[in-house]
């Protein structure tokens, strides 16, 4: 007789109403979506914030000064968007080790089971795509919010000069073709996250789902995009 595969309890009647909810699988779904839904926002705006550049020095540096300025605002964001990253990385990966273990058998060949499978290379390498986003930012934040300090005047007032440390970091070619790699796996992680999210949260009714899949798509690749244009024309010397 096949021995069955015991599921694990996620529906333990131990801790407080807050930890059993985040323990069943219907509150793993909910934050990993809501989480989600919240970096890819934060992404969205940080890409839109660093296209300021184009505009020149001073907008970029007035713009991160602005943020700066907003103090404990900022460390309340920050502060929400860490929380964030910890509770999709940890629940992400929980997730990927039970679907594992779960799976008796390992399926050698990917195959669509009908017009309605919405498994991609994407959706199969949210663990790997979501690994190295996670290395890249520990790296990403000692590169410029924890880099080098450079003065600069803005309007009378001494302010961060990060734009002379973006310009100067995209010169080298390592940084740029780096940052290229890990905005196309950014690109990736998008691209099934945020449909994924949406369905996550329950808000997406069955006839709505192949327009939302689009979208998805047309939004990551914006993004990525998005991302990728400043470095390279750091790089290519249409940015100075
Ligand atoms: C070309 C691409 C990018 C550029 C030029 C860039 C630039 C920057 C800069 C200059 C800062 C420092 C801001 C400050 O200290 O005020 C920063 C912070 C940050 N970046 Fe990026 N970034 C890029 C891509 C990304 C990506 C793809 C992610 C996420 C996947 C990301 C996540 C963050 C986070 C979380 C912070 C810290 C924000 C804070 O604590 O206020 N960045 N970035």
């Amino acid at each position: 007789m096949t021995p069955l595969l015991k599921a694990p309890d996620t529906t333990s009647a131990t801790g407080s109403p807050l930890l059993r909810f985040y323990r069943s699988a219907i509150g793993k779904k909910l934050v990993t979506g809501v989480t989600g839904l919240a970096l890819a926002t934060f992404v969205l705006v940080h890409m839109l914030g660093n296209l300021l550049l184009f505009l020149g020095h001073q907008s970029y540096n007035a713009y991160a000064h602005h943020l700066a300025s907003l103090g404990p605002l900022l460390y309340a964001i920050e502060g929400v968007l860490l929380v964030a990253v910890l509770l999709h990385g940890a629940i992400g990966v929980e997730i990927y080790v039970g679907k594992r273990r779960a799976r008796a058998e390992q399926y050698q060949v990917y195959r669509s089971v009908g017009e309605n499978s919405y498994q991609s290379l994407s959706s199969r390498t949210m663990i790997v795509s979501g690994t190295v986003l996670v290395g890249f930012l520990v790296a990403h934040l000692a590169t410029f919010k924890f880099g080098p300090y450079y003065p600069t005047d803005l309007n009378g007032e001494t302010v961060r000069d990060l734009a002379r440390l973006v310009v100067e970091v995209f010169h080298k070619l390592p940084y740029t073709l780096g940052y290229s790699m890990v905005l196309g796996l950014l690109g990736l992680h998008l691209r099934h996250g945020i449909w994924s999210a949406f369905q996550s949260i329950g808000a997406l009714q069955a006839g709505i789902r192949p327009a939302a899949y689009g979208i998805s798509l047309v939004l990551a690749g914006a993004i990525a995009l998005g991302f990728l244009v400043l470095p390279w024309a750091i790089y290519l010397g249409w940015i100075d």
